[in-house]
């Protein structure tokens, strides 16, 4: 499969008051063409300023990318100047956020809003762009679009101003689509209605997509791929079923221990003790170590390197060192893990009769 972005060894620091909040440290990643990649993590874990970077959207006066790359169409874009990178954010690449109000202009009608990248990269006449901007708002499901686009945006709900969020990200066919959180800021009944349209919309446009939220619940309906945060650093990358099902990061077992389960209803819901790390002076070894009850020695000694599981599962634990200790996981991830080998079992025999 192509590859649409190659991250890699990003480093990002802020300069405060405080000093050198080291926010991302050595982040590697790859998106491939066609694929939803989501990254879960607590929140500070480093997933906003990841995905702020490839749009180049931190504020350039206390922030800096210390090293790493970016790669997309041969460029680096770490490395790109604002002019560059105005050519290529809204039209190569695009980004949703968290709270659709705030993306939108209240002075503007919707349709002027959806029509403004049109006008700026594709050259597109005014009644082109109009009829595409009908066309998108279909695309995204909202009813009556030819009345809707001579509308403002408080005239619609929070569900259906982030619908038209996604229409202007969608309007030029970007390459790369980066959704922050795009239901958080929604209520739960709505945040539902969106998934599902992400989910259609990753049938109908080839956009790759980068899958950003804090709720692990939603990534297995939406994501192919997910890559774990903590810290900074990606700890753990996989398929979701190598996630969900064989997930080998002690951190990534605490974030599926505190999923609600489907058949208990009483039960508390878990929450990983303790408080993710101080940025301003990070760790020496693992930074999840302190919070981790499957701790060895060296974790707070030596930072562990990715471990291969399978050609697309790496896991940044020293548990997976072959002379460490065999540990087993928490219940709750086991029974998980159970059931999918119960499947994997099951599915071997159907694929035989056929
Ligand atoms: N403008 C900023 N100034 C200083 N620190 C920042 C700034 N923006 C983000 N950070 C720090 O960077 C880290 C990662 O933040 P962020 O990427 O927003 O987390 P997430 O999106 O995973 O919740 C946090 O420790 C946060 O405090
Ligand atoms: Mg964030």
């Amino acid at each position: 499969m192509n590859k649409m972005l190659e991250v890699k060894d990003l480093n990002i620091s802020f300069h405060t008051f405080a000093g050198e909040v080291k926010a991302i440290r050595g982040v590697n990643f790859d998106l491939y063409e066609g694929e939803t990649l989501a990254i879960v993590g607590e929140s500070g874990s480093g997933k906003s300023v990841t995905t702020k970077t490839i749009m180049r959207l931190l504020p350039p006066s206390n922030s800096k990318i210390k090293s790493g790359e970016i790669l997309f169409n041969g460029k680096d874009i770490a490395k790109a100047s604002e002019k560059e990178m105005q050519k290529i954010r809204g039209k190569d690449i695009s980004m949703i956020f968290q709270d659709p109000m705030t993306s939108l202009n209240p002075t503007m009608t919707i349709g002027k809003q959806i029509m403004e990248p049109l006008l700026k990269h594709q050259n597109l006449g005014k009644e082109e762009a109009k009829k595409r901007a009908i066309n998108l708002l279909k695309l995204v499901g909202i009813p009556k679009p030819e009345t809707r686009i001579k509308q403002y945006p408080h005239q619609f709900s929070g569900g259906m101003r982030q619908r038209v969020v996604i229409a202007i990200a969608l309007a030029c066919n970007p390459k790369i689509l980066i959704a922050d959180e795009p239901t958080t800021a929604l209520d739960v009944t709505i945040q539902g209605q969106i998934l599902d349209l992400m989910k259609e919309l990753q049938k109908k446009v080839d956009t790759s997509i980068i899958f950003i939220t804090h709720d692990l619940g939603v990534v297995a309906n939406v994501a192919d791929r997910v890559a774990v945060m903590y810290g900074g650093k990606i700890v753990e990358v996989g398929t979701v079923d190598e996630i969900f099902y064989n997930p080998k990061h002690p951190y990534t077992w605490g974030l599926i221990s505190s999923m609600p389960s489907l058949d208990a209803t009483e039960e508390e819901l878990y929450a990983i003790p303790g408080t993710p790390p101080d940025l301003l002076n990070p760790p020496k070894g693992d930074a999840f170590a302190p919070r981790n009850p499957y701790a060895l020695k060296i974790d707070y000694e030596k930072e562990p390197p990715m471990f291969k599981v399978s050609d697309t599962h790496y896991a940044a634990t020293w548990l997976l060192h072959p002379d460490a200790p065999k540990v087993e996981p928490p219940e709750a991830v086991k029974k998980r893990m159970h059931k999918f080998n119960a499947e994997k079992k099951n599915a071997t025999p159907n694929k035989e009769a056929k």
